[in-house]
């Protein structure tokens, strides 16, 4: 399956939805202190969606009830905003979208609260390297499968793992559109890359197994293992020059 190719104007306001999340994504991650509940950072991201005249792409989402999710330690993705209080030694993954004329951004990055171990940073940080090394391999003749398995090999050198029952995906006037986007070599190659398309890649790596469960909170996706999980994420467009990432400032 082939994604769908945007024009520059679409581009454009993909660019601004882009600039939302990136709002939300700064705001909320420099609230993401000891004490803090998940829920007040739903809180302050709604506040920004609001400010900026921008909708929400996750809040009514097969029912889901927050603007962002919000997954601390061992939960990989989905995890719900509420009573959880942030303590020194967290890790947590805070997941924004947004709409802005009807397209969608998408993008998410798992910080530290307050001080934690080297094991740890070294996760951060290697999950972080590995979006840049998938991100980086979107460029027109390029194949799709190129990004999944260039984050696998930055994650998988380190010593982590990659979820694979979850992925990136295509994104333009809804926020998940085909194809998916697995953050390994899925096996079989990929559609071939063209100028226009839009896709948000998301890696999830974990310091143990990639075995995930999801909780009874029907959303919450965690490691099987209880290991420590980090997600980044960003929404980027296939140009002629290169990979351009939508959510930034
Ligand atoms: N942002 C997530 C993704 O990257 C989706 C969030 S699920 C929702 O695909 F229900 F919260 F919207
Ligand atoms: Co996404």
């Amino acid at each position: 399956m082939e994604a769908m190719r945007r024009r520059p104007d679409e581009i454009a306001k993909m660019r601004k939805a882009g600039r939302v999340v990136a709002e939300m994504l700064a705001v909320t991650s420099e609230a993401a202190r000891p004490g803090v509940t998940t829920a007040q950072l739903d809180r302050l991201a709604r506040d920004v969606l609001e400010r900026r005249g921008a909708r929400s792409n996750f809040l009514n989402y097969h029912g889901y009830p927050a603007v962002i999710c919000t997954s601390p330690n061992n939960v990989i993705v989905h995890g719900i905003p509420g009573d959880y209080t942030l303590a020194e030694g967290d890790i947590i993954s805070i997941d924004c979208g947004a709409i802005i004329e009807g397209y969608h951004g998408d993008a998410a990055v798992t910080v530290p609260v307050g001080e934690v171990p080297p094991l740890t940073e070294k996760l951060l940080r290697v999950t972080q390297e590995s979006l840049a090394a998938g991100i980086s391999q979107l460029v027109p003749g390029n194949r799709l499968h190129d990004v999944g398995y260039a984050v696998q090999t930055v994650a998988e050198g380190a010593g982590f793992s990659v979820v694979r029952g979850y992925t990136g995906h295509a994104i333009g006037t809804r926020m998940h559109e085909d194809p998916s986007v697995p953050n390994y070599w899925p096996g079989t190659p990929g559609p071939a890359l063209r100028t226009g398309m839009v896709f948000a890649i998301e890696p999830m790596v974990n310091i143990g197994g990639a075995e995930t469960v999801e909780l009874d909170d029907g959303w919450s996706v965690v490691t099987a293992d209880g290991s420590l999980s980090a997600h980044f994420e960003h929404t980027i467009a296939v140009t002629e020059e290169g990979p351009e990432v939508l959510t930034v400032p």
